[in-house]
């Protein structure tokens, strides 16, 4: 099945916490499953010769949830960072983050700066982590950067065009999703890649992330390939 494959996939990683449910574990089981489900998934796709995996692993929203659950998924980041520590000695995929991180304290900062620099020159599948991120605070976060430009004299109001802005977003250079998949039922965005998902293709799943196989993952891509893609022409 290599016809009209993704370059990039986008994946929203939901249905943890209905997992862990079913099964009276806390929530962080859930969290936890589901970070393991991320490192086989990954493997999958990068067999398939993907170029691009963006995952929405943390949404500046998922900080309002109870204080336990929020720092129950800041120590399993902290444990999986340094998994793909180690990982990244025999692997050959390059590790990126988008979200606003500066909010991390300065140890976590440190693993992801680690990770971004080890694995900079890899050439395999390229991960990245949305963390702390949400769509409207990338856009607002942007304007920012090209209002304190214009500041400095750097930039006039006709510069800015579609193309000055997107690099002005976290996921520059990185091209835009092709496809978007999101796991768990629910057919929302909830605040991930506004701007990036304009023209992308999406897969609704019922099936809950850490349930998310390989199988799935196929019937997603078939979907994929029997697409139209028209970008509003005829
Ligand atoms: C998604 O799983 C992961 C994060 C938001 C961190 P959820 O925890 O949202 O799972 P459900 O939606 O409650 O099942
Ligand atoms: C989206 O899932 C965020 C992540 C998967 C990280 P949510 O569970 O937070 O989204 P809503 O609240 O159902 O919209
Ligand atoms: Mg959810």
């Amino acid at each position: 099945m290599t016809a009209k494959l993704p370059a990039h996939v986008a994946i929203v990683m939901d249905g943890n916490g209905r997992w862990a449910s079913k099964r009276l574990l806390p929530h962080n089981a859930g969290h936890r499953a589901g970070a393991q489900n991320l490192r086989t998934l990954s493997e999958e796709i990068e067999k398939l010769g993907i170029q691009y995996l963006t995952v929405y692993a943390l949404s500046t929203e998922n900080f309002s949830r109870p204080e336990k659950e929020v720092q129950g998924l800041l120590k399993l980041m902290h444990e999986y960072f340094q998994q793909y520590i180690e990982d990244s000695k025999k692997n050959d995929m390059r590790m990126r983050f988008i979200g606003d991180t500066t909010r991390f304290e300065p140890e976590l900062q440190q693993k992801i700066e680690t990770l971004k620099t080890l694995t900079r020159e890899k050439k395999g599948l390229q991960v990245t982590l949305a963390i702390n991120y949400g769509g409207r605070d990338e856009l607002v976060r942007a304007a920012r950067k090209l209002v304190r430009e214009a500041a400095s004299g750097n930039l006039s109001p006709g510069d800015i065009n579609e193309e000055t802005l997107a690099r002005t977003l976290d996921t520059f250079p990185t091209p835009y999703p092709d496809l978007l998949i999101r796991t768990g039922g629910e057919k929302r965005i909830s605040n991930y890649m506004l701007w990036q998902l304009a023209y992308a293709e999406m897969y609704f799943s019922d099936v809950l992330w850490p349930d998310f196989g390989a199988k799935d993952l196929q019937g997603a891509l078939t979907w994929f390939a029997g697409r139209q893609r028209r970008y509003g022409g005829r």
